[in-house]
C-alpha cells in the first residue's frame, strides 16, 4: 500500500529568517498523519530546518546535488554533505534545472545513482513541454526520460525513488493538468516502470503530480489511482496553504 507523499519545493525563495518563521508557524498547524511530508529548501536553510523539524516527522529535502562525493566542482554540494546534516530527500532533474542549468538525462541518472548510494531518497522529476504535448508526443518523451533516468538502478533501490510527473506547461502557470491528464501520465509511468522492473516493484513506487497544485485542486488530483502525492511549488511557501494541501 503506497502512502501519500506531499513535498513542498521552495525553489529559490525564503531567507534563513523567513524559513525559521515558516517552520514555527507550520509546526503549530502540522499534525502527523499517514501522509508523508517533506520540504525542499535552499541549501543554506537546510541546517536550520533540520533543527526546527527535529522530532516532528517532517522530512527535509535538498533541491539538487552533485553526482560525485567530492572534488574540484566550485559551487556544488554533494550527497554525503547533505546526508551528514540529516537531509532525507533530494529533488533531482527538476525541469528548471534541465532548462536553465543544462541538466541532461545522463547527469540526472548519475545523481539518482549517487543519491541512492548515499542513502538519500531521490524525488526524480520528469515531464514534457507544451510543444511536446501539442505534438502528441508526451508519452514517448516521458518514457525516454524514465528509462534513461533509471538506468542501472537496481530493483530494490527503484522502490526508494519517488517519481514526480511535472508537465512543464503546468509549472508556475496556474494551468494545472486536469486530474484525467495527470492520471493518464502517472498510470503510463507506472506501466513503464512495470516493464523495466516488475508489477510488484512498479506498484510500490510513489508517483507524485506537480504543477500548480493548490488547496482547491489537491483532492481531485490525489484521488486518482496512480497519483500518490504532489510536488508543490508556490503553494508550499505559505504554511496555511501547504497544510490544506496535506489535508487534501
Ligand atoms: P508550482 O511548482 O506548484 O509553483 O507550479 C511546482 C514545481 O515546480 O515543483
Amino acid at each position: 500500500m503506497r502512502k501519500p507523499f506531499i513535498a513542498g519545493n521552495w525553489k529559490m525563495y525564503k531567507t534563513a529568517a523567513e524559513a525559521e518563521s515558516f517552520a514555527e508557524e507550520f509546526k503549530k498547524l502540522y499534525e502527523p498523519s499517514d501522509v508523508r511530508v517533506a520540504i525542499a529548501a535552499p541549501f543554506t536553510q537546510l541546517w536550520a530546518l533540520k533543527k526546527a523539524f527535529e522530532g516532528t516527522g517532517i522530512g527535509l529535502a535538498a533541491q539538487n546535488m552533485h553526482w560525485e562525493d567530492q572534488g574540484a566542482f566550485t559551487g556544488e554540494v554533494s550527497a554525503p554533505m547533505l546526508k551528514e546534516i540529516g537531509v532525507d530527500y533530494c529533488i533531482i532533474g527538476h525541469s528548471e534545472r534541465r532548462q536553465y542549468f543544462n541538466e541532461t538525462d545522463e547527469t540526472v541518472n548519475r545523481k539518482v545513482l549517487k543519491a541512492l548510494e548515499a542513502g538519500i531518497l531521490p524525488i526524480l522529476c520528469c515531464g514534457e513541454s507544451l510543444e511536446t504535448r501539442d505534438a502528441g508526443d508526451q508519452n514517448a518523451f516521458v518514457e525516454a526520460q524514465i528509462r534513461a533516468d533509471f538506468a542501472g538502478v537496481a530493483a530494490e533501490d527503484a522502490k526508494k525513488v519517488t517519481v514526480a510527473y511535472e508537465p512543464i506547461w503546468a509549472i508556475g502557470t496556474g494551468r494545472t493538468a486536469s486530474p484525467e491528464q495527470a492520471q493518464d501520465m502517472c498510470g503510463f509511468i507506472r506501466e513503464v516502470l512495470k516493464d523495466i522492473y516488475s508489477e510488484d516493484i512498479s506498484e510500490e513506487i510513489t508517483i507524485q503530480y506537480g504543477g500548480s497544485v493548490k488547496p482547491a485542486n489537491a483532492s481531485d488530483l490525489m484521488n486518482q489511482d496512480d497519483i500518490d502525492g504532489a510536488l508543490v511549488g508556490g503553494a508550499s511557501l505559505k504554511p496555511a496553504d501547504f497544510i490544506e494541501i496535506i489535508h487534501f
